[in-house]
């Protein structure tokens, strides 16, 4: 049967891919960021996923106003880099795996989660920029993706208790699949940032701090935080966060935390990463 081996959460800022992409990791404004990740790039050579469940969201590259999914998932057997305004990054073509992605989708509607299928689209900045985070820069990436898109960029988002209980919904769809694959999770998105407005580059770190305490260790109080609560404290990106909810919730109730890594700024944004194991 397919298994949940671990869950990542990690920030997915644009310029992070674009520094990667321009040679820029080694500056003394990037090297720091990076290094932040060594450690999570050494643990997933050494225990890969054949696949990743990777919950992230479309930046107006793949959606727009004209639909609006609150929960998609990529069904392809292929998904295309965006183009985000300075052609697609050159990194190479996201792999799905169609079979598992659609018993997902089977599985999540039937659990009454009524999930948006997509069939074909491209992937943006939020799932691109933690895989090459995770994996660098292959020739090809080392593990299949079932991209994961929710909601956050309109209102009304889902809430962090939809989140967490579609994070379980996952679990079971992931532990029902008859295939021997050794599955992860992602969350992606966040920290604490705002990018427009008289708060413009605003960054809580105490707030940060708390989220991943509570994430690891009390997220059935965490579930309960509302939007406004996301928009006061972690500015109005950080609503991006409820997506590590997801994650969370599909990795049972007791995690073990093999890795964190907080650094500020990446661009006007916190960075956070995390590398949870599920416990018993
Ligand atoms: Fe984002």
């Amino acid at each position: 049967m397919a298994r949940i081996t671990a869950g990542v959460t990690t920030s997915h800022v644009p310029a992070i891919g674009a520094a990667i992409d321009n040679g820029h990791t080694a500056s003394d404004y990037w090297a720091p960021m990076f290094a932040g990740y060594e450690w999570s790039k050494k643990w997933i050579a050494e225990e890969p996923p054949d696949v990743v469940v990777l919950v992230y969201n479309d930046h107006a590259s793949a959606f727009s106003l004209q639909m609006i999914p609150t929960f998609a998932i990529g069904c392809a057997d292929v998904f295309a880099i965006a183009d985000e305004g300075w052609g697609p990054r050159p990194i190479p073509p996201v792999i799905g795996d169609s079979d598992f992605a659609c018993h997902l989708a089977q599985s999540l509607i039937l659990d009454e989660f009524d999930m948006t299928i997509i069939n074909e689209m491209t992937v943006d900045h939020g799932l691109t920029v933690p895989l090459s985070l995770m994996y660098g820069q292959p020739d090809a990436w080392p593990a299949r993706v079932v991209p994961l898109a929710v909601n956050v960029v309109e209102y009304p988002q889902p809430t962090g208790n939809r989140c967490f209980e579609l994070g379980k919904a996952i679990r079971r769809a992931i532990r029902s699949y008859p295939e021997d694959l050794n599955v992860q999770v992602w969350g992606t998105g966040g920290m604490s940032h705002q990018l427009q407005g008289p708060r413009a580059g605003f960054i809580n770190s105490d707030f940060d701090h708390e989220f991943f305490d509570q994430l690891v260790n009390d997220p059935d109080t965490l579930k309960k935080v509302p939007h406004i609560e996301y928009l006061r404290e972690s500015g109005s990106e950080g609503i991006e966060m409820i997506m590590w909810l997801i994650m969370r919730g599909a990795l049972g109730k007791k995690v073990k935390e093999l890795y964190r890594f907080y650094h500020v700024p990446a661009s006007n944004t916190a960075v956070g990463h995390l590398v949870l194991k599920p416990g018993k």
